[in-house]
């Protein structure tokens, strides 16, 4: 049997996915293995962090050798072990951590500590058969995050801006809990808006601009005139007189599909001001890269193609599957952090903050 080079497990525990995934050369995905915890948080309408922890612990060993039966790899054959090791929650984050520091130390392979939110930049890379051309302006939207980023290569980037009150996913999910949609609310609102019939001009909802030149994000206002259309204006003692039960199917895809519509702008238009601005920091941004939950996002997907095309410009948007958190991110970019510096030392920790 010909020698695989870089062999990578890659294991993802930052929120309620467990995941584990290898990865050859940091393109070729072998096997994706994802364990969602959705049905779990379900009933209390979000993550709830105890149950979390608890169900990565009893799922991650199951999980990785799924991952490993899945790409038909023994574990002595690995090269290296990644993980994400932050941001996330911090007893998740604990569990994937443990899981890879005792698989690397075992195997005697490197562990690669990987940042969850700049694997999110790498998604889009995985199967690609082209090289990524650099520099790029990546845009990650997920339900913890919304930021813009200026890549010179792989591993080394720099953030150009962020979110200062919701994450873009964290708008979309209470926006869908505001219409009485289900958990988990992104995909539920998107469906919705994308039904025949849903008239995404039914309402104007604010798209929050900020300083002219700012590439910061801001979601609560958009999030706020939805309550205030679904509900109407809260009376004394901040109590409103209705709720999404009083609304007809026709005005909830209306207002879905105005909501969503508003939300794609705002993303739209900060990436598009990214560009401008990155051209003077780095010349010639050959490639815009996008990232996270939201990346599945049918609108998104299609005004994020929609740019590229009129800027000439490359995109690497994620397929489905690598949009939402998975393993197969974290072994990609481990490839990658493996051949451009040294191994994260075995006592690598767990943080719930991002590095960048
Ligand atoms: O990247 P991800 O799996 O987890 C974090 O790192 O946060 O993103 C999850 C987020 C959730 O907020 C979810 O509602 C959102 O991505 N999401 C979507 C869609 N699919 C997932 N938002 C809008 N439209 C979608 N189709
Ligand atoms: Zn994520």
């Amino acid at each position: 049997m010909p020698v695989r080079p870089s062999l990578i497990l890659g294991i993802e525990t930052s929120c309620d996915e467990t995941a584990a995934a290898v990865v050859e050369s940091g393109k070729s995905v072998l096997s994706s293995v994802v364990a969602s915890q959705t049905n779990l948080h379900a009933e209390y309408g979000g993550v709830v962090p105890e149950l979390a922890s608890r169900a990565h612990a009893e799922c991650i060993l199951p999980v990785v050798r799924r991952a490993l039966a899945e790409a038909g790899v023994r574990l002595d054959a690995l090269h290296a072990v990644a993980v994400g090791h932050r941001p996330g929650l911090i007893g998740a984050l604990v569990v994937g951590v443990s899981a890879a520091k005792a698989l690397a130390w075992s195997l005697s392979v490197p562990l690669i500590g990987a940042d969850h939110v700049h694997a999110h930049l790498y998604a889009g890379d995985l199967g690609a058969s082209q090289e990524t051309e650099f520099p790029a302006v990546g845009l990650v939207v997920s339900g913890g995050h919304t930021s813009l980023y200026l890549l010179k290569s792989w591993t080394e980037l720099t953030r150009l801006g962020a979110t200062i009150d919701d994450a873009m996913g964290e708008a979309f999910d209470k926006g869908a809990a505001i219409l009485g949609l289900p958990f988990p609310g992104g995909p539920s609102l998107d469906a919705l808006a994308a039904g025949p019939g849903a008239d995404d001009r039914a309402l104007d909802f604010p798209v929050s601009r900020l300083a002219p030149t700012s590439l910061d994000f801001s979601f609560s206002g958009l999030k706020t005139s939805l309550l205030y259309a679904v509900r109407g204006l809260p009376g004394r003692g901040g109590v409103f007189e209705r709720d999404h039960r009083s609304l007809s199917d026709a005005r909830r895809a209306d207002l879905a599909a105005s909501f969503q519509r508003a939300a794609v702008r705002a993303a739209i238009l900060k990436l598009e001001r990214a560009l401008d601005q990155a051209g003077s920091i780095s010349p010639g941004v050959k490639t815009i890269l996008a990232g996270g939950g939201v990346t599945a996002n049918s609108r998104l997907r299609r005004e994020l193609a929609e740019l590229a095309a009129r800027r000439g410009m490359a995109l690497r948007l994620p397929e489905a599957r690598f949009c939402v958190d998975n393993a197969a991110m974290i072994a990609g970019l481990g490839f990658h952090l493996l051949g451009a510096g040294p191994p994260s030392p075995l006592d690598l920790r767990a943080v719930p903050t991002a590095a960048c």
